[in-house]
């Protein structure tokens, strides 16, 4: 009963089990809220431990994708106007991602006519979503050749995510410092996966930072980094979790969720925690207690928005559109300065009022 008290409590309006014995899909669909029009949210592949985790994990990706919906309509003036929802498939990705058992998903997708629209996520790959495309249409994030009638899919999100990771940085700067003037600050990253080294190269390249200290568990991605910037100091693979205790301005977490948390908060040595990961706080207490400790926290799914952002511009009637991805994009940073004011105003943290101006956003569309 826990969890379907849960359901009602958070009101999700729909979760959907899928087995097909063929295929060997096991496949969860939730979606949370349709306030704002059809649930839109990726599609996850991954080896759960338990059923109970697989739903638990669907159910709060799926709600957070409402919240980030919300924020993304106010980014767009209400043009990109979506609910919340999210998918999972139980699987070895390396094992168990078979083309049959991608159209079967497809087609769990197909029976819920247009209330949930899938896309790319952890464990899955545009090219998994074109099989997909071959038994549905309610998918999103096709890839750049694809021509669906005039529109063009929007392909990979990681360079929009980081544009909008980078005006993220900028803005909580300012906030702290004053200034977001980057040559003088320190940055220290964690991942170079698809984001990470793009938002590497906004700093290092672009904006001219000099003291960039960066980490990965996985010692080639750290190689193609020496080379192209052999000016950053790296965290080699077995000692990545000493990026926490790296003295500087702006950790930016790029990649696995949870990392702030008990452990790693005594030993943080920055004033701004501002990047791309998804669910950085492994609680919402974890917030207040950066708060606690003077260090400013960007809400996660307003500054890694750009992706979504990117991903929902290729749903519009006129087909995808860059220039309007990255121009929503753009709106991240202003929007996080409103949230810091209003949350220094009030004495709370970013998160809370990030939080209530999505349900605003909601409450307004119920109106
Ligand atoms: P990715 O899978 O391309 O890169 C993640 C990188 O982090 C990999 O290079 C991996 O080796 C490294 N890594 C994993 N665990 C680590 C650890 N404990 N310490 C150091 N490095 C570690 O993922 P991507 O696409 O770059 O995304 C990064 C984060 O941003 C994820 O949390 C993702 O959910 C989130 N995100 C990504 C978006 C996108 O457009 N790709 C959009 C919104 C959020």
């Amino acid at each position: 009963m826990e969890l379907f008290n849960t359901m009602a409590r958070e009101g999700f309006e729909r979760v959907r089990f899928i087995y097909d014995s063929e295929t060997g899909l096991r496949m969860l669909i939730v979606i949370h809220d349709r306030t704002l029009g059809p649930a839109l949210g990726g599609i996850r592949f991954f080896d759960y431990g338990s059923e109970k985790e697989m739903l638990t994990d669907c159910m709060r990706l799926a709600k957070g994708m409402t919240y980030k919906n919300a924020i993304i309509r106010r980014l767009s003036n209400g043009r990109l106007s979506y609910g919340g929802g999210k998918s999972v498939i139980w699987g070895n990705t390396e094992t168990d991602k078979t083309t049959p058992l991608l159209l079967a998903a497809a087609e769990a997708i197909n029976e819920l006519g247009g209330e949930y629209f899938g896309g790319e996520d952890m464990g899955m790959t545009v090219n998994d979503i074109e099989i997909m495309g071959r038994k549905t249409r309610f998918l999103a994030g096709r890839q750049e050749t694809h021509f669906q009638g005039r529109s063009r899919g929007s392909g990979n999100p990681a360079p929009v995510t980081a544009l909008g990771v980078f005006q993220g940085i900028r803005a909580s700067m300012k906030a702290v410092f004053g200034t977001d003037f980057l040559y003088s600050r320190k940055f220290a990253i964690q991942g170079l996966g698809s984001v990470g080294m793009e938002l590497l190269e906004y700093l290092a390249v672009r904006a001219g930072a000099a003291n960039i200290t960066v980490t990965d568990t996985n010692r080639d991605r750290l190689t193609e980094a020496e080379k192209k910037y052999p000016d950053i100091k790296v965290i080699e693979p077995e000692d990545h979790s000493q990026i926490f205790e790296e003295k500087c301005d702006v950790l930016v977490p790029c990649a696995v969720g949870g990392i702030i948390n008990d452990d790693t908060i005594p030993l943080l040595q920055c004033r701004i925690v501002a990047g791309a990961a998804n669910n950085q706080l492994l609680e919402p207490r974890h917030g207040e207690e950066l708060r606690a400790r003077g260090i400013l926290y960007a809400p996660d799914y307003v500054i890694n928005a750009g992706g979504a952002i990117n991903v929902e511009t290729e749903m519009e009637s006129g087909g995808y559109d860059h220039d309007k991805a990255r121009e929503r994009t753009e709106r991240i940073g202003p929007l996080l300065t409103e949230i810091f004011t209003e949350a220094k105003r009030r004495g709370t943290t970013p998160e809370k009022i990030t939080d209530e101006m999505a349900e605003k956003e909601i409450q307004k569309a119920k109106n």
